[in-house]
C-alpha cells in the first residue's frame, strides 16, 4: 500500500480508468477527469426496496406488542427506508412513538444517529469509533444487555453471519430485518461494456468501492463466459480498493489490490490512482510483456521460438539475463481459475476433456507469468487403461479400487497404447502447443516406475509403503518385470507426447525418499536410467525425486539433462554431487509460500545468490505448489526471481 502525497493533476492522462460506483457515478467520473485520465463509470448494482416488505411488517407487529428488546440500527439508508416502509400502513408518528417507547435504539454509527435524531427516536446505546459490528458487541456485552434478550438488527444488504453468531453466542435471540437488498442494475450495458474494454486489454486501472460491485462485476463476467477472461485482464492492471472490507473481499476473489483509500472517501482513492497509479500500471504492464503472457493479444515483438526462451537456453546451459522459473503443480486447487473450470466437471473428467487441460494449462501460465507451461494431466490416468480403476476423492486423493498386489495381477495388466488409450492428453498437448505463445515451452510428464508402482500396489497415497516395499525384497523377479513393463509404457507414453508437440519432458518420482539408497540403487536405478535412454536426446529432460539426497551420487547416471531438487538438499552440495554437467532445478519449500512474502522472498534470494548466476540454473519449488496456498504469494515470487539481478 502506498500513502498519498500531493498528485499532479494531469498524472492520468492517458490511462483509462474504470470504475463501478453507481450512486455516485458522476462524482467519480469528474474525479477521474480532474486527474486527466479517461473515465468508464459502469454502475454495477443498484438498492431495491423490498416490495411488500412482510417480514417488516411482521417485525412492527412484534415491536409494538412489545417483543423485541434491543433493535440494533446498521445504517442510516436501512433506517430511513423502514420508517418508510412502514410508513405505506401507518401513520409516520405512531411509527415514531412505537420505535422511541417499545425497544432500545442501538446505532452503529453517525447514519443512522442522524436519522434518529432528525426523526426524534431516542438512542439508548451509540457503538463508538470505528463502528463496526465489533464495538456494538463489545459495548453491549459490557453493559450486559444480551443475555436472553430479543434483539433485532436492521440490515441493508447482505447479513452478516459472524455479527449474528456472536450475539447468540452471547445468550441473545437474534432476528435479522432487512429492508433493502442489492441487484444489479436495469441497465447493464454499461457494466458489459466495461468487460468488454477490460477483456480487450483497453483498461489500465480498476476502482472498486463497494463489495458488491466485486460479486457483481464477476456474477455479469460470468454470464457470458467471460470469467477466466476476466481474471486474466485484472493482473495486468491496477487496481484500487476504497477500505479495509473491499480489499478483503477483492482478495477473496483473488483480485489483489494494489492500492487502498486512506480515509475511505472517493476522493482520496482517486488522489491515490493518481499518486500510486502510473506507476504500478507500468510494472504490471511490462511484467506482462516480459513473462510472455499476452497470448490474446500478442505483443509485437520480434517472433521468436521457444527454442529460444529461457528455460530451453538454461537446458542447455546457455546465459540468461535473467533466472528462469515455473513451478511444479502450477495449475490447481490454489487458484479461482482452476476451481472455475473444475466446478462443472469432476478431476478425472476435467482430464480427459482437451479443451479444459488446454485453458486450465495456459490460465496458470497467464495468471503466474512463468516461463514454461506444464501440460494439465495427471501421473495416475495410465493405470486405466492398464485396467485399474481410478477415482480421485475430495480430501483422500487417488484411489485404485483394484490395486496390484502381486504376480498374477500384474501378469494379467493390460498393454497401454498412448496413441489411442491416452489420446485425450495428446490432443491437449497439441491444441496447447498450437495456441499459446510460441515463446513459452510446453512440458509433458509422467510418474516415474516407483512412484507410479506405489499407486498400483498401494491403492492410495502412502506413508509407510508396506505392500511395494514388500514386494520389492519378496519378489525381486515380480518387481522388476513390472518396472520394465512400467519403463516400457511411460518410453512410449513420453515419444507420443513430444509428437504430439511437447518440448521438455519431466519424470515425477514423488515417493522414491521412502527408500534407503542402496535399495534405490538395486530396486530402483537400472530402470530410471533405461528410460532416461530410451528417451534419448531429443528434448530435454528432467528427473525430480523427494528427499534423494543420498541418492545424489547415483542420479548422476541417469540421462537426464536436468534434476529436480527438494527442498533438504543446498542446492550448491546438490550439485557438487550430481556434477556440472547436469542441470539443476529447484528449491524452495512450498510450505513457506504461507507466510508473507517478507519471510519467504529471503529464502528465495539464497537460493538465487547460491545457483542463480549458474548456466543450467531453473528456479522452482522443492515440490508442488500445495492446495490454499494465496496465489498473490506465488505471484509475488515469481516476479522476484524475474526481477533478480545477482549478487
Ligand atoms: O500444473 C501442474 O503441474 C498440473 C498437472 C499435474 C497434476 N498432477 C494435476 C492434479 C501434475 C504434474 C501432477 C503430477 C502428480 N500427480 C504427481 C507428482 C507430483 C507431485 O505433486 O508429487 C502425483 C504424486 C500425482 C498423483 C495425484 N494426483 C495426487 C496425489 C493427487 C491428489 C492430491 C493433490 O495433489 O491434489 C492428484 C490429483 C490432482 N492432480 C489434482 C491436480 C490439479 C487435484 C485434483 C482436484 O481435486 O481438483
Amino acid at each position: 500500500m502506498v500513502t498519498a502525497h500531493k498528485p499532479d493533476g494531469e498524472a492520468l492522462r492517458g490511462f483509462s480508468v474504470v470504475a463501478f460506483e453507481s450512486r455516485m457515478a458522476l462524482p467519480m467520473q469528474r474525479l477521474i477527469e480532474k486527474y486527466g485520465g479517461t473515465a468508464l463509470v459502469a454502475p454495477s448494482m443498484q438498492e431495491v426496496p423490498l416490495q411488500n416488505n412482510l417480514p417488516a411488517f411482521d417485525f412492527y407487529r412484534d415491536l409494538k406488542n412489545g417483543c423485541v428488546d434491543l433493535l440494533i440500527l446498521m445504517t442510516g439508508v436501512a433506517t430511513r427506508t423502514l420508517i418508510q416502509t412502514l410508513e405505506t400502513k401507518f401513520p409516520r408518528d405512531e411509527i415514531i412513538t412505537t420505535l422511541a417507547t417499545k425497544t432500545k435504539i442501538v446505532v452503529r454509527g453517525p447514519k443512522p444517529t442522524k436519522v434518529c435524531n432528525m426523526a426524534k427516536i431516542p438512542i439508548a446505546v451509540t457503538a463508538p469509533e470505528p463502528n463496526t459490528w465489533r464495538e456494538i458487541l463489545e459495548i453491549l456485552q459490557d453493559r450486559q444487555m444480551l443475555a436472553q434478550k430479543k434483539v433485532a438488527i436492521l440490515e441493508y444488504g447482505v447479513s452478516n453471519m459472524d455479527f449474528m453468531a456472536e450475539l447468540k453466542a452471547h445468550g441473545a435471540e437474534v432476528r435479522p430485518v432487512k429492508v433493502y437488498s442489492w441487484s444489479l442494475p436495469d441497465d447493464v450495458g454499461p457494466l458489459n461494456r466495461a468487460i468488454d474494454s477490460l477483456v480487450a486489454g483497453k483498461v489500465d486501472m480498476a476502482l472498486f468501492t463497494t463489495q458488491v460491485q466485486v460479486d457483481h462485476l464477476l456474477m455479469v463476467a460470468g454470464k457470458r463466459n467471460l470469467e477466466a477472461k476476466l481474471r486474466r485482464a485484472l493482473t495486468r492492471i491496477a487496481i484500487g480498493s476504497i477500505g479495509p472490507t473491499t480489499s478483503e473481499n477483492l482478495r477473496q476473489q483473488q483480485f489483489f489490490p494494489d492500492f487502498e483509500a486512506t480515509p475511505n472517501k472517493l476522493d482520496q482513492l482517486v488522489a491515490q490512482a493518481a499518486t500510486a497509479g502510473p506507476k504500478i500500471i507500468k510494472a504490471k504492464q511490462k511484467r506482462a510483456v516480459e513473462s510472455w503472457v499476452l497470448f490474446e493479444n500478442p505483443v509485437p515483438l520480434k517472433k521468436q521460438t521457444s527454442a529460444e526462451s529461457i528455460i530451453m537456453r538454461a537446458l542447455q546451459f546457455k546465459k540468461n539475463g535473467r533466472v528462469p522459473i515455473w513451478l511444479m503443480r502450477q495449475a490447481g486447487r490454489y487458484m479461482a481459475e482452476y476451481q472455475l473450470i473444475r466446478q462443472k466437471v469432476g478431476f478425472l473428467e476435467f482430464c480427459k476433456n482437451p479443451d479444459l487441460c488446454t485453458g486450465a494449462t495456459i490460465t496458470a501460465v497467464e495468471r503466474l507469468g512463468v516461463d514454461a507451461a506444464i501440460i494439465f494431466s495427471d501421473i495416475l490416468l495410465i493405470l486405466e487403461p492398464m485396467g485399474l480403476k481410478l477415482s480421485y476423492n475430495d480430501g483422500i486423493g487417488p484411489v485404485i479400487a483394484n490395486p496390484v498386489r502381486g504376480p498374477d495381477a500384474i501378469a494379467a495388466l493390460k498393454p497401454v497404447h498412448p496413441e489411442d488409450d491416452l489420446s485425450f492428453v495428446l490432443k491437449a498437448i497439441t491444441q496447447t502447443r498450437e495456441s499459446m505463445d510460441s515463446r513459452i515451452p510446453l512440458i509433458g510428464f509422467c510418474g516415474a516406475p516407483f512412484t507410479v508402482a506405489s499407486y498400483m500396489i498401494e491403492g492410495r497415497s502412502s506413508r509407510q509403503f508396506i505392500p511395494t516395499k514388500g514386494l520389492m525384497h519378496a519378489d525381486p523377479k515380480t518387481w522388476h518385470k513390472l518396472m520394465a513393463m512400467l519403463v516400457d509404457v511411460h518410453a512410449k507414453y513420453l515419444k507420443a507426447q513430444v509428437a504430439a508437440g511437447a518440448q521438455i519432458l519431466q519424470i515425477f518420482d514423488s515417493w522414491v525418499g521412502c527408500l534407503a539408497a542402496a535399495d534405490f540403487a538395486e530396486y530402483i536405478l537400472p530402470h530410471v536410467k533405461k528410460l532416461f535412454e530410451e528417451l534419448g536426446n531429443n528434448v530435454p529432460t528432467i528427473y525430480f525425486g523427494s528427499f534423494t539426497q543420498e541418492m545424489l551420487p547415483f542420479l548422476r547416471q541417469i540421462r537426464a539433462t536436468c534434476i529436480g531438487m527438494d527442498w533438504k538438499t543446498p542446492m550448491d552440495q546438490a550439485w557438487k554431487l550430481l556434477g556440472k554437467d547436469k542441470g539443476l532445478q529447484g528449491n524452495l519449500d512450498p510450505a513457506l509460500l504461507f507466510s508473507a512474502p517478507e519471510f519467504f522472498l529471503p529464502e528465495a534470494k539464497k537460493i538465487l545468490a547460491t545457483v542463480g548466476n549458474k548456466p543450467g540454473f531453473i528456479f522452482n519449488l522443492g515440490s508442488g505448489i500445495l492446495p490454499e496456498t494465496p496465489v498473490d504469494h506465488v505471484m509475488a515470487l515469481v516476479d522476484y526471481v524475474h526481477e533478480w539481478k545477482g549478487e
